[in-house]
């Protein structure tokens, strides 16, 4: 999704924008550029495609400034052009762009009215055209921007430039992250603190509605033009571990780190096979009164929670309800009282979950019902984690790949975690069955290492996929939501169209897709489900379908003619779902690599979806 970076220096910015739009490219993009105030004048280029263009065309003309704002776009507004790339510029003033500002078309028919010409189909041009009318009445950069911002609807974040303000930089936060990074003797601004750790460890984080002034040497916060404090926060040094190392891709680096993933994510909870005491401490409270648990998420995260229904329900005899956050936002659900809602999500940042999170709180309030919020996420700082009740990180590491992995094998078990506390406080898991769990987990590393030993098999496997156009994945129980991510993780890296099923479903309709060109994924643990798997199985071979079997190593299932099997180490019923992610990860992962597709930036697709 779109990238903002920016700052206010002595040195010339431009290779420090250049290289932080270079980091924001994970999170997905179609075009690039950057403005630099120089002698009274905005330098701009803009190009469509890769940073790399823009970094060439940077070169060729060699612009430099000590002033400046970056972008990469993600279009919304317009086709990829660069005329809709940022930044957007009228007369003096220049504006970079995250977010959407919904009334756009009003305001643009009143600046037109006013003599304003567009140059192009994007909502943000109408910001650009504000700022430079309100400096016509107000001499004063801040002030006119301040004046500007009660007449933007939508949510969003901007960096402002102005050449009659060559020392100031402008930020403003309304729903979309911005973060600022404090040098010493210059400052900058980004939409995510990885663009700037070459230039800084040190950042603000923006609240809603905050405005804030940067110059070399000072910043300034402002709330409704009233200046506020906002602390400062050094960040740990391992988030800035966000290379590519030996790896050829993110994601296959990601798809490795998940037995230290894992590792770190529990001992934050575990002591020995017991729930640390302080874990989770301050929300006994608020657990021991839970009657039932609201889970909300996108995408993989969704997944995750779809799981977690299972375990909920399961182990604690909580019921547990789980919703995609887009629907659950536009459908007025009914909030009751003594609810957990639990928001999932990588970024923290996700619009949806992050808008049905607030909606939740606001209609509780609006009715005085008392619940409780807590989010399950990877990113301390995100604005999930700040507004609500609770937190649980998942101790991933940053995760740059678009397709989520290592996110989505921390969220799950950080999700047992969660389910074996309120089971602890409400006394409805028994001390065994929690020291039972938790022995498990402390082996999930050693397991997920030895399931990752399949992966040149696996790799082989993936060769007969390559030609394919449609797949699809089958799973019982809690390998049904493996099944939805292994079909997910497939078609949004490799484009091959997959779903995936309960198996139980397949003879309501699937069954009719099965012929001798379609491959079907199976997910085997060896669980009470097995046999019934199996003829589910056979049902897919009757009809000429080829099985590709991830299977318990004592499940019994052998490879036949047009079944492969990949044997996969026996572990318990509640692991199975995490190691079961590993070969659909890589699966998927070979697949897309042998296909010739961009495995880490799929194409339309974005890693933090802060726009609806
Ligand atoms: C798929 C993927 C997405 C995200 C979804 C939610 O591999 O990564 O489906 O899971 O966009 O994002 P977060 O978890 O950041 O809320």
């Amino acid at each position: 999704m779109c990238g903002i970076v920016g700052g206010v220096a002595e040195r010339s910015i431009t290779n420090i924008l250049i290289e932080g739009l270079k980091r924001l490219e994970y999170r997905g993009y179609d075009s690039a550029g950057l403005a630099l105030v120089d002698h009274g004048q905005i330098l701009r280029e803009r190009r469509v495609g890769k940073v790399a263009n823009l970094e060439q065309a940077v070169e060729e003309s060699a612009i430099v400034g000590s002033l400046g704002i970056a972008h990469t776009r993600w279009a919304t507004h317009g086709k990829p052009t660069e005329n809709n790339a940022h930044p957007h510029i009228s007369g003096r003033v220049a504006v970079v762009h995250n977010g959407i500002i919904e009334n756009y078309q009003e305001l643009k028919d009143d600046l037109e009215a006013l003599g304003y010409n567009f140059t192009s189909q994007t909502d943000t041009e109408v910001v650009a055209h504000l700022v430079h009318e309100a400096l016509k009445s107000t001499p004063d950069l801040l002030k006119a921007v301040e004046q500007v911002v009660p007449q933007l609807k939508g949510a969003y974040a901007l960096g402002i430039v102005d050449t009659e303000y060559p020392d100031e930089l402008i930020a403003v936060r309304e729903g979309s992250p911005l973060v600022i990074g404090v040098g010493i003797g210059e400052n900058f601004i980004s939409s995510d603190q990885l663009a700037l750790l070459p230039v800084t460890n040190r950042f603000i984080y923006l609240e809603e509605g905050d405005i804030a002034r940067l110059t070399r040497e000072t910043i300034e916060v402002f709330v409704n033009g009233q200046p506020v404090e906002r602390p400062i926060k050094e960040l740990d040094a391992t988030i800035s571990n966000a290379t590519k190392g030996e790896f050829k891709h993110y994601m296959l680096k990601e798809i490795y780190e998940q037995p230290e993933a894992i590792q770190q994510t529990i001992s934050q909870a575990l002591n020995g096979n017991a729930l640390r005491t302080d874990f989770l401490e301050n929300a006994e409270v608020d657990f021991k009164n839970i009657k039932q648990v609201q889970i909300i998420a996108c995408g993989t995260s969704y997944h995750a929670g779809m799981i977690g229904k299972y375990w909920f329900e399961q182990l604690s005899g909580l019921p547990c309800q789980v919703e995609i956050a887009s629907e659950y936002r536009y459908r007025s659900p009914v909030i009751v009282a003594d609810t957990l809602y639990v928001c999932i999500s990588q970024s923290g940042e996700t619009a949806d979950t992050l808008a049905a999170l607030r909606d939740t709180k606001k209609r509780a309030a609006e009715k005085g019902l008392n619940i409780s919020t807590m989010t399950i996420c990877n990113v301390a700082t995100s604005s999930m984690v700040r507004e609500t009740n609770h937190h649980l990180l998942t101790l991933a590491g940053p995760e740059i790949g678009v397709a989520s992995t290592k996110a989505f094998t921390t969220q799950l078990a950080v999700l047992m975690l969660l389910i074996l506390k309120i089971g602890q406080v409400k006394q409805a898991i028994s001390p065994e069955k929690i020291e039972e769990i938790t022995t498990e987990m402390w082996h999930t590393p050693k397991v997920i290492l030895d399931t990752l030993q399949n992966d040149k098999e696996i790799l082989r496997l993936s060769e007969l996929f390559v030609e394919k156009q449609h797949c699809l994945f089958l799973g019982r129980g809690t390998e049904f939501p493996i099944a939805l991510e292994g079909a997910l993780k497939l078609k949004e890296i490799s484009y091959i169209h997959a779903e995936g099923y309960a198996a139980g479903e397949l003879k309501h309709g699937p069954l009719a897709l099965v012929d001798n060109d379609m491959p079907v994924v199976i997910l085997a643990p060896k669980d009470d489900m097995l046999d019934k798997l199996k003829s589910n199985m056979e049902e897919v071979q009757a009809r000429g379908g080829e099985l590709f079997v991830f299977a318990d190593e004592n499940s019994g299932i052998k490879n036949k003619d047009r079944q492969h099997v990949v044997n996969v180490p026996s572990v318990s019923t509640w692991l199975a779902p995490i190691i079961y992610s590993v070969p659909v990860q890589l699966l998927s992962y070979h697949v897309a690599v042998l296909r010739g597709t961009d495995v880490d930036q799929p194409r339309n697709l974005a890693k933090s979806v802060t726009v609806e």
